[in-house]
């Protein structure tokens, strides 16, 4: 028995006017340490972005999203800011950023910042002025400084835990607690505070008015805290705000209520959005915020993105979705009835820089897996199979309406580095798991451009940050580069028809005849078919394939983890 036949079939209306940019953009996630290296360092930079803009502009991408690039410790990478309106020296200077707008602008690429408000880094001048300050001070109540509990407050306030791992506080040296959600180093703000509010809103102005397309929002349900703290026993991780649940077997998925404890998507950070939506509509060019939100159900989701608030938020349920058509199926529904019924576009995103990347996850033997980093001594995936799922899941990603995100190394079929060592390990949630997660460095390794050049072509000294995998040399983007049917010419092909055919904008009508294993769906003049079964299709007679993401054996047939786009008209 099948859910199939039982469903209305058109998902998604197509629309007749493309409306703004962000509703249909396909954009490119730049994570600067690693996209390309300027200085030599070995660490990638702004120069290094500007550099190698032009690849984005002939894959064919509307917009790219840096990851933060702004004074920084890097005790997270970046995402523990010292100061928002600067950039770190480790990948430039304020005129390199300048220098990247304008050429990516002279491209035609729109460009989102990332925006970092539910905590700043241990070194902004308000943390250090806290740290400073005695108990009950001005300077502490821009964060969440509390008195332990026990009877020398030798315990924590309340028993949340950091989402790295350990506890959610820190004390300091006169005895106080102040909580972080993420890292020691990454201090929580206290947005009940008029100058944190204030703060924000200019921060915003001072990136808008140096001409940025939009920000991209860190931790946007979490900035607003219940009040008094509660304690809470529920436990959640990144991205989907997961308790550990089956995401098939997950009932509430897309009908119950998700509100995942007094941390998280608490009514009131919507005052927050609604406010930074006047200050960007001040602002010509149809500028957007994009919400980093992992709330659940997608119904809660959709609350981020009503009218007067943010343009967009990614749609982390599609991501954590396993490959299994009739549980994506479900999902890609969901994600339009919701945010359809608020008028927003929806977005649809495989990989980013805290998950193990698209191509090694769909290479594990257990098709729901979702590990936080692979690393030595665990299950590797299987590469070919991987990178074929992957290329059919992308292929089925930019066939869908809507707007679609790409993580830097995608459109070149990147795994992770899946074999690092742990002695080089990075990232914050390793440490403070004691390793039980890996973490995310192994989606971080620098890029390959060239082949045939000292570290891949990353840095003109031939340095890496981080090594590469030695399979990566067939990966690197010059032998890919106008070879048909590459990973990259794959994508491009993909993004000229979706522009040519204005698939963004267009509508999704499912098309059942092939059976519960294939998701198949109409997107104005294109057939979109994608086998996740084990066995071949047949596809309609006479139907003219447009792309395919792996060579098709030529008697009619779509094989097994297979996408191709036909045209039906
Ligand atoms: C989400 C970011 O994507 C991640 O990289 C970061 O560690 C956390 N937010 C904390 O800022």
């Amino acid at each position: 028995m099948t859910s199939l036949d039982t469903r209305s079939l058109l998902v998604h209306a197509p629309s007749d006017s493309d409306g703004e940019w962000w509703r249909h953009a396909v954009i490119y996630q730049v994570y600067p340490r690693s996209f390309a290296d300027g200085s030599g360092d070995g660490v990638g930079d702004l120069p290094g972005v500007t550099s190698r803009l032009d690849h984005l502009a002939a894959l064919g991408v509307d917009a790219v999203w840096l990851s933060p690039f702004y004074r920084s410790p890097q005790a997270d990478a970046g995402y523990d800011v010292a100061d928002y309106r600067d950039v770190d020296p480790l990948f430039g200077t304020l005129d390199d950023f300048d220098a990247l707008l304008a050429r990516a602008h002279g491209l035609g690429l729109r460009v989102v910042v990332d925006l970092v408000p539910n905590h700043t880094s241990d070194e902004h001048v308000w943390f250090r002025a806290a740290a400073a300050s005695a108990p009950g001070s001005a300077e502490r109540a821009r964060y969440h400084f509390r008195e332990g509990r026990g009877e020398s407050g030798e315990l924590p306030p309340n028993n949340w835990d950091s989402i790295f791992g350990g506890p959610a506080w820190t004390r300091v040296p006169d005895g106080q607690w102040y909580l972080h959600l993420f890292d020691s180093r990454q201090p929580d703000l206290n947005w009940e505070h008029p100058e944190v509010r204030a703060e924000f809103e200019d921060v915003l102005r001072f990136w808008l008015d140096r001409g940025v397309d939009g920000f991209r929002i860190d931790v946007a349900h979490g900035m607003v805290k219940a009040p008094g703290l509660p304690d809470w026993s529920g436990h959640v991780s990144m991205i989907d705000g997961s308790d550990g649940v089956d995401p098939l077997d997950r009932a509430d998925e897309v009908t119950g209520s998700g509100n995942q404890g007094p941390m998280f998507d608490q009514d009131g950070v919507h005052d927050i959005y609604r406010a930074w939506n006047r200050v960007l509509a001040a602002y010509d060019g149809d500028r957007a915020l994009v919400a980093e939100a992992w709330v659940e159900p997608l119904s809660r989701l959709a609350r981020y993105v009503r009218p007067d608030e943010m343009q967009q938020a990614f749609n982390f349920a599609f991501l954590a979705t396993p490959w299994h058509a009739p549980a994506l199926r479900e999902v890609i529904e969901a994600s339009y009835a919701t945010n359809d019924s608020v008028g927003a576009p929806t977005t649809w995103v495989m990989s980013n820089h805290d998950v193990v990347r698209h191509a090694s996850r769909l290479g594990l033997s257990e098709p729901n897996a979702r590990p936080n980093g692979i690393g030595r001594g665990d299950e590797q995936p299987d590469e070919q199979l991987g990178l074929r799922r992957a290329r059919s899941a992308s292929l089925l990603m930019l066939g869908l309406p809507g707007s679609a995100y790409l993580y830097q190394g995608e459109e070149l079929g990147l795994p992770d580095h899946t074999d690092l060592p742990d002695d080089l390990r990075q990232d914050p949630a390793y440490f403070r798991t004691g390793g039980a997660e890996r973490g995310r460095d192994g989606c971080r390794v620098p890029l390959p451009w060239e082949a045939g050049a000292p570290g891949l072509g990353f840095s003109p000294a031939g340095l890496t940050w981080l090594p590469q995998p030695a399979s990566w040399t067939a990966y690197a983007a010059d032998v890919q580069r106008g070879v048909p049917g590459s990973t990259y010419e794959t994508y491009r092909a993909a993004l000229v028809t979706r522009r040519a055919d204005r698939l963004g904008t267009g509508g999704l009508t499912w098309d059942h005849t092939f059976g519960d294993d294939v998701i198949a769906f109409r997107n104005r003049d294109v057939l979109v078919v994608a086998n996740l079964g084990s066995l071949p299709v047949a596809l309609p007679e006479g139907a003219a394939v447009l792309l395919s993401s792996a060579d098709l054996p030529g008697d009619g047939t779509l094989p097994a983890d297979t996408t191709a786009w036909l045209r039906t008209r």
